[in-house]
């Protein structure tokens, strides 16, 4: 048989296995209290023409365009903590390194390393794929998510709000400490924003179960995987526009503006719960300001206040303005202003 066509045959084999994982996944939906969604209609298998090189050097080529080529120097250099998530060869490697095993090797590389070819597809990037399944510091249980456990790793906010909220009441906790950056995981699912006493917040049943790369992966005019990572809205029909026909923008029904305007609402609120002027956040922490500029200190800060800053930042730094999990983000926003204030967020 010609090379082409066994590629070909392969390729085809794979697609159904794809479409069939996805059909999957999408009968665990539970279908609560929404108009089921009409399934996604499948794409038509198409037969790549590319060879397997043509195909590592688009792949190659779209990943360069990604931030994920480099390394951010200074987390990646800070010890295996980090580097799990800042660094491909420590993220692939952390089995070797993990320091919970007794004798395991120091984590010493020579130079830091992006987020590359290996970092996804061999060891733990690997394996997570494989497995789907991902633990994550704000749920007891390990979640099953697909290939997107493997995002999911590293896109989670690396925090248990749970925790953090009881420290703070006991003030044992030293700093207002924030979710980390790439809190995406923490939206998605639902479950990582900080708990409202007595609400119990709901969470889109369809959005939080697309696999990250349907929208940020969406398979290309020739039949592979896209590895730009980004959300593009010029790809929209193939992402979004498989359940909502005609939509033209991210900004769907006015969502996003919504989002925005509530997020505004919800800064300004906690700010004024606090007595402060302005909420700034770096080096892992949150700081309240008062009207000279000067850093309010912490145990003047009602607990409100605390869970008002965390939410915010939570929704408001994930990137997609509430397109993770629309009824989580947009209750949890809700939810948090009426906790700070007392009133109804209109
Ligand atoms: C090993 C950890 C790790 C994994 C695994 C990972 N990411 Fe990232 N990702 C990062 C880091 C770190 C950044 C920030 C890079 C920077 O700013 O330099 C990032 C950035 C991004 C961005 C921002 C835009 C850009 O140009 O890169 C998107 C979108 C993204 N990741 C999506 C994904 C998706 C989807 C997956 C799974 C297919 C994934 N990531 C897997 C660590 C990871
Ligand atoms: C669970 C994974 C994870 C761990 C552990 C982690 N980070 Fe990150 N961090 C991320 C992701 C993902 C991003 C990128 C978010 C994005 O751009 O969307 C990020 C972004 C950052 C940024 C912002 C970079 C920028 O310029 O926007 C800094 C700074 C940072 N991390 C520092 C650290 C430090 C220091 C540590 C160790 C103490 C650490 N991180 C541990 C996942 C992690
Ligand atoms: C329903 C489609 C959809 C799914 C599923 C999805 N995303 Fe996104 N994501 C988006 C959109 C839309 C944006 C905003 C893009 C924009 O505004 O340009 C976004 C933004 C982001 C950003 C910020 C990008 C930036 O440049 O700042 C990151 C990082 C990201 N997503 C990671 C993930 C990860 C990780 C997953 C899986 C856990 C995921 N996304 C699942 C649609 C999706
Ligand atoms: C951030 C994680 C990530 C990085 C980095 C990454 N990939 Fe992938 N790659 C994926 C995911 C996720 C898939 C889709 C797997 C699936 O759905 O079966 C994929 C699929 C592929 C496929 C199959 C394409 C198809 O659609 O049949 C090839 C080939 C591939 N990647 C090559 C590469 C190469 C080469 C690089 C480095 C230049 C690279 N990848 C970097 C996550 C990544
Ligand atoms: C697999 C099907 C599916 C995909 C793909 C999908 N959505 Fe949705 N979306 C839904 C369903 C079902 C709802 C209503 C229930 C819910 O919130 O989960 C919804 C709700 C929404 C909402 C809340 C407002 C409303 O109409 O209820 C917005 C905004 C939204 N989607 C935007 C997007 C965007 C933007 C994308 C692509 C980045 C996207 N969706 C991709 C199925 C999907």
């Amino acid at each position: 048989m010609k090379k082409s066509l066994i590629l070909v045959l392969v390729f085809l084999a794979t697609m159904f296995v794809i479409a069939g994982c996805e059909l999957e996944e999408m009968a665990e939906t539970p279908a609560v209290s929404t108009p089921a969604p009409t399934p996604a209609p499948q794409p038509a298998p198409v037969v790549m023409s590319l060879s397997s090189l043509e195909l590592t050097n688009k792949i190659t080529a779209e990943w360069k365009t990604s931030d994920k080529v480099f390394a951010i120097t200074d987390p990646a250099g800070r010890g295996i903590g980090c580097a799990k998530c800042h660094d491909g060869y420590g993220f692939s490697m952390f089995k070797t390194f993990d320091p919970a095993v007794a004798g395991a090797p120091a984590y010493a590389p020579k130079h830091a390393t992006g987020i590359d070819c290996q970092a996804c597809h061999t060891g733990q990037g690997k394996e997570l794929m494989e497995s789907g399944s991902v633990k994550l510091l704000f749920m007891d249980q390990p979640l099953q998510a697909g290939k997107s456990a493997m995002c999911l790793s590293c896109h989670n906010s690396n925090r248990n709000p749970k925790d953090l909220a009881a420290q703070f009441k006991a003030g044992t906790l030293t700093q207002m400490t924030y979710p980390h950056y790439g809190m995406q995981g923490a939206v998605y699912t639902g479950k990582g924003g900080m708990e409202i006493p007595g609400v119990t917040l709901p969470s889109s049943p369809m959005h939080s179960q697309i696999q990250c790369s349907n929208c940020h992966m969406p398979t290309t005019e020739e039949g592979y995987k896209s590895h730009s990572f980004k959300a593009d809205v010029e790809k929209i029909d193939k992402t979004c526009g498989t359940c909502h026909t005609g939509i033209t923008s991210f900004d769907h029904k006015g969502f996003r503006s919504e989002m925005n305007y509530m997020l505004g609402k919800l800064k300004k609120a906690t700010m004024a719960k606090a007595g402060a002027s302005d909420l700034t956040y770096g080096s892992g922490r949150f700081t309240f300001h008062d009207a000279k500029g000067a850093a309010i200190d912490m145990k003047m800060i009602p607990f409100e206040a605390y869970v008002g800053a965390y939410n915010w930042r939570l929704i408001a730094l994930d990137g997609s303005l509430g397109i993770h999990n629309p009824q989580y983000s947009k209750a949890i926003v809700k939810e948090t202003y009426k906790f700070v204030t007392g009133e109804e967020l209109k």
